[in-house]
């Protein structure tokens, strides 16, 4: 756990601004998942955290990789992780992208073009190629989440079934590819369990058919599992949301197949194992407003500014008054606004402030390069002690 007296011991360590990972957190909260989905082989988002160490831990549980880039299937293969058990998929795939990733793992073509393209590419080197595609389904329910919906209606991922249906005979035309797998992602942050069960239904259903068509070998059913930023938010209901994905019909006949059947999950297995601590560098009064200004800003931890969701400030020290202030960062630039006019207890200059769920799209989503300010640092802790900082 990553209680006042861990922050305390990093900061003699580093000196803020600084990630600080718990270790033990994400290999339990790995264990959980596994727990709860037997059947299932579980990958890892690494856009979520590309850290290496965090990366290290996945190997170890025995988690394989959901990359989006030809470099993050590159990091995957340099730390150790299996090329079968590395799977890349995302939209606008390049000829380098896909020349650099092809021998490390499975490619998941997001196109009818990039279908082309990868026939094309294992045709000059004279070899087959193995390849899932991207079906971007229809899906109604998942509109009623609220956020980061992906799939399920127009998008710029995967295939639609009106474009599948019009290139039926084109896949096995391929005369280099093997169409052995499929990927859907319909969204991310979802705390609906009924969102979740439909969307593993809808996949699983949809693979059946396919697999009267093509070879199915994988199914990578996305996942989008949220956590709670705000406080009205409540904890998904793992145990019981996998139970009942374990007992559809669909996912059994999948299972008792031996297709492959992938989770990819990245926030829920990073996401509230990390902090973002930072220190309140001034603070200063404008027309009747308390400005808060700390020595980092969208540079260190842009998630906040950028989704609007709500990181909770937790304070090392804490005063019985309250005040309302406006927490903001060092940058040169009014957009560089965490929380305007939120109420805490009173805040100091040289206090310390540490936000919380931090370990997913914090430090790899931030503009770390933006006004040239140092980065921040980044600390793993495993059984409380820091076992890497860089
Ligand atoms: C295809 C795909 N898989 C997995 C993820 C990971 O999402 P999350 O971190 O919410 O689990 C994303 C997020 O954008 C994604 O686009």
């Amino acid at each position: 756990m990553l209680n006042n007296s861990t922050i305390a011991g990093c900061l003699e360590a580093m000196e803020p601004p600084l990630y600080i990972y718990d270790g033990d957190s994400i290999a339990q909260r790995i264990a959980r998942v596994q727990k709860a989905f037997p059947k299932f082989s579980l990958l890892y988002s690494v856009k979520a955290n590309p850290y290496d160490k965090i990366l290290n831990i996945m190997r170890e549980a025995g988690v394989g990789i959901d990359a989006a880039s030809g470099n993050e299937v590159l990091l995957a293969k340099g730390l150790g992780f299996r090329s079968e058990d590395i799977y890349y998929s995302s939209p606008g795939k390049t000829r380098r992208d896909i020349l650099s990733a092809m021998e490390a793992g499975t490619l998941i073509a997001d196109s009818i073009h990039e279908l082309d393209m990868l026939n094309a590419i294992a045709e000059e080197q004279n070899r087959a190629l193995s390849v899932g595609m991207r079906l971007n389904l229809p899906n109604p329910h998942i509109l009623k989440s609220k956020k980061e919906i992906m799939g399920g209606h127009a998008s710029k991922f995967g295939i639609d079934p009106q474009t599948y249906e019009k290139n039926r005979e084109r896949f096995h035309e391929y005369k280099h590819l093997r169409i052995q797998g499929i990927h859907v992602y319909f969204g991310s942050q979802i705390l609906e369990e009924e969102i979740l069960f439909n969307n593993f239904n809808t996949i699983a259903t949809y693979a059946l058919e396919m697999a009267k068509d093509l070879p199915l070998t994988f199914v990578n059913f996305g996942g989008g599992f949220g956590i709670p930023y705000a406080e009205e938010e409540r904890d998904l209901a793992l145990e019981s949301v996998a139970e009942r994905i374990h007992s559809l019909p669909a996912i059994q006949e999948l299972l008792s197949r031996g297709v492959r059947c992938n989770l990819e999950l990245g926030r829920y297995f990073v996401g509230d194992c990390g902090l973002f601590v930072a220190e309140v560098v001034d603070k200063k009064e404008s027309f009747g407003e308390t400005y808060v200004i700390l020595n980092a800003g969208m540079n260190s931890f842009f998630r906040p500014m950028f989704t609007h969701d709500y990181h909770a400030i937790r304070q090392m020290t804490v005063r019985n008054e309250t005040e309302q202030i406006t927490v903001v960062g060092n940058l040169c630039t009014p957009i560089d606004e965490y929380y305007k006019g939120i109420t805490l207890p009173a805040v100091e200059i040289g206090d310390i402030l540490a936000f919380e769920n931090a370990g997913a799209y914090g430090y790899s989503m931030s503009l770390l390069d933006f006004i040239s300010h140092d980065r921040p640092s980044q600390i793993m802790l495993i059984g409380g002690e820091q076992v890497e900082f860089h």
